[in-house]
């Protein structure tokens, strides 16, 4: 039995959840991500009909696999519904509806919103006019907090913390929303960053620039074919071909880095590769049975950890 002040605790801070948006993960404190990575270990294993009865809404109106289906098969495990759309060219948003109609019409037919779309903000506005909870699954090049948090849950379970790690950003800095809302978090956990990406896709200046203020430790590398020694984790990305607006610039950077046995070669501990996938030639496919490799690893704990953000955001949570 839990120690009264822990079960208040653990109580007060599920509590602190209920009927709440997450937009990005300036939207989360600290103890609420941890409170939300420790509630995941408990939720892995556990597929009870929490959430009999509740409809959730998926509207993506960008491409997605892992993200939608995910949510989809949380909710089904734990005895819940999904309507929605995977193509917006279906829906009537084809016909002209705006983003805030949709909103204010989808919101009468389920329980909470998923919503992943092209604009930055987007997933905001959907928040501002729902009086259900919204979830951002990706909203342009800005934030995708689910993906983040899915990241550290798979971070701890391999390294057994998520502080005080040495972190290699590889690839598309610039337009990779999954890079932009993770390093701002590990950025609170005293983790060290190197940065390397061709100079046109390096880090936003603004981040670079928060995270300076913050005293985080981060050098740049340019020249994505050498790999940074000093590191427990390669986390890399696709280049976000859609997010160019010239597609020359698309085409001189496509292939400008990709990882497989031979450049791992130089470490003599296995490196902790991550990557949110898709891929498309960033990974070799010889690196798949590699034993720090944690992309398929990834999409497996998008199911826990969005089982328990379901959870927790309808007051379902046990
Ligand atoms: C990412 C995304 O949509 O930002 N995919 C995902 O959700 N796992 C990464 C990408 O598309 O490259």
């Amino acid at each position: 039995m839990m120690p009264a002040k822990e079960a208040r605790s653990r109580k007060g801070l599920a509590e602190s959840f209920i009927g709440r948006d997450i937009v990005s993960m300036r939207d989360l404190s600290t103890e609420q991500v941890l409170f939300i990575l420790d509630l995941a270990e408990e939720y892995e294993e556990m597929n009870e009909p929490l959430l009999k009865g509740r409809i959730l809404a998926n509207l993506f109106f960008e491409p997605s696999t892992r993200t939608r289906l995910s949510f989809q098969a949380a909710m089904g495990r734990l005895g819940g519904s999904c309507i929605g759309f995977a193509d917006a060219s279906n829906s009537s948003v084809s016909k002209g509806e705006s983003l805030a109609d949709t909103i204010r019409v989808v919101e009468n037919y389920c329980d909470i919103i998923v919503i992943r779309h092209k604009f930055e903000g987007a997933a905001r506005l959907a928040a501002d006019y729902s009086a259900r909870p919204v979830l951002n699954a990706g909203d342009g090049t800005n934030q995708h907090p689910t993906q983040t948090l899915l990241d550290l849950f798979t971070i701890r379970k391999i390294h057994g913390r998520i502080d005080d790690l040495r972190v290699a950003f590889l690839g598309d800095l610039r337009y990779g929303r999954t890079v932009h809302s993770l390093i701002e978090t590990l950025a609170r956990f005293e983790c060290q960053f190197v940065l390397v990406s061709p100079p046109q896709l390096r880090l936003p200046s603004e981040i670079l620039d928060d995270l300076a203020a913050l005293g985080v430790r981060c050098r740049e590398e340019f020249d994505p074919s050498i790999l940074p020694r000093d590191v427990d984790i390669l986390y890399t990305t696709r280049i976000q071909k859609e997010r160019f607006p010239d597609p020359i610039d698309y085409e001189r950077v496509k292939n400008a880095f990709k990882l497989d046995r031979e450049a791992l070669s130089i470490y003599d501990k296995t490196v902790t590769v991550m990557h949110p996938l898709p891929r498309v030639n960033e990974i070799s496919t010889d690196l798949d049975d590699y034993e720090g490799a944690a992309y398929f690893k990834q999409a497996k704990n998008g199911i826990t950890v969005r089982k328990t953000l379901l959870s927790i955001l309808l007051g379902a949570a046990q």
